[in-house]
């Protein structure tokens, strides 16, 4: 079954806790959390302190998407405040695998995200290291932006990768993804679909049907 991961970007954040638990009961799976640093994407989030405060109220999957320069310096933060996934970017890392030993020595899963024009051969040393590869559809920094349908084949690409190699690593989507698109991307082999303004942009019927379509492959 592959999974919904809507990003809480595009949630009303004066509403936060009640956007979370709703989005649960129109059946999401895990939440995505954008971490942005005004340095490596032109906008500014929210720091560590979001997934402590989600993870008092429940067992949330937190699925940590860091949009930052220095990676290394955010994973203990996040690690502690209880991610249970932690995406760093391949354009921001400088000793990547150093920081996937160290983000499963603390166990947690480790991920590894590409922009847009990033290959997947550029990440052929991470293929049998990782636990997911994100695969961004849309230039980093926003949500409600166009999907770049050529990064597609990328997915493709990764799911004949890890049929071939026996490796473990699920396939995640992230940018421009709706009702529209979300059929095409699964059909590819994506286990993991992240959605902002598709499924917060929807009523509960509109989400509950969205995550339905996910859950039914
Ligand atoms: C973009 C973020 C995405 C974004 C998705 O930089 O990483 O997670 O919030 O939003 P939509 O689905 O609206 O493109
Ligand atoms: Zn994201």
């Amino acid at each position: 079954m592959a999974l919904l991961s809507p990003s809480l970007l595009s949630a009303d954040f004066f509403e936060l806790g009640n956007e979370i638990v709703d989005s649960v009961k129109c059946g999401a799976d895990w939440l995505h959390i954008d971490v942005m640093d005004l340095h490596f994407v032109p906008q500014l989030t929210f720091g560590a302190k979001i997934v402590q405060d989600i993870k008092k109220h429940g067992d949330y999957f937190c699925d940590v998407h860091l949009m930052v320069t220095n990676p290394q310096d955010h994973i203990m933060p996040f690690v502690k405040a209880g991610a249970d996934l932690i995406n760093f970017h391949y354009e921001a890392a400088v000793h990547a695998d150093r920081m996937i030993t160290q983000i499963h020595e603390n166990g947690k899963l480790a991920g590894v995200t590409i922009n847009p024009t990033t290959s997947v051969d550029a990440i052929k040393w991470y293929l049998p290291l990782v636990d997911l590869v994100l695969v961004m559809s849309v230039n980093p920094g926003f949500s409600g932006q166009s999907c770049l349908d050529y990064t597609f084949e990328k997915i493709a690409e990764l799911d004949e990768l890890r049929k071939k190699n026996g490796y473990k690593y699920k396939i995640e989507i992230d940018g421009g993804i709706s009702k529209s698109n979300v059929n095409k991307v699964l059909d590819l082999g994506c286990d993991v679909i992240v959605a902002g303004s598709g499924f917060f942009g929807q009523n509960e019927e509109g989400r509950k049907e969205f995550a339905s379509i996910i859950h039914s492959k």
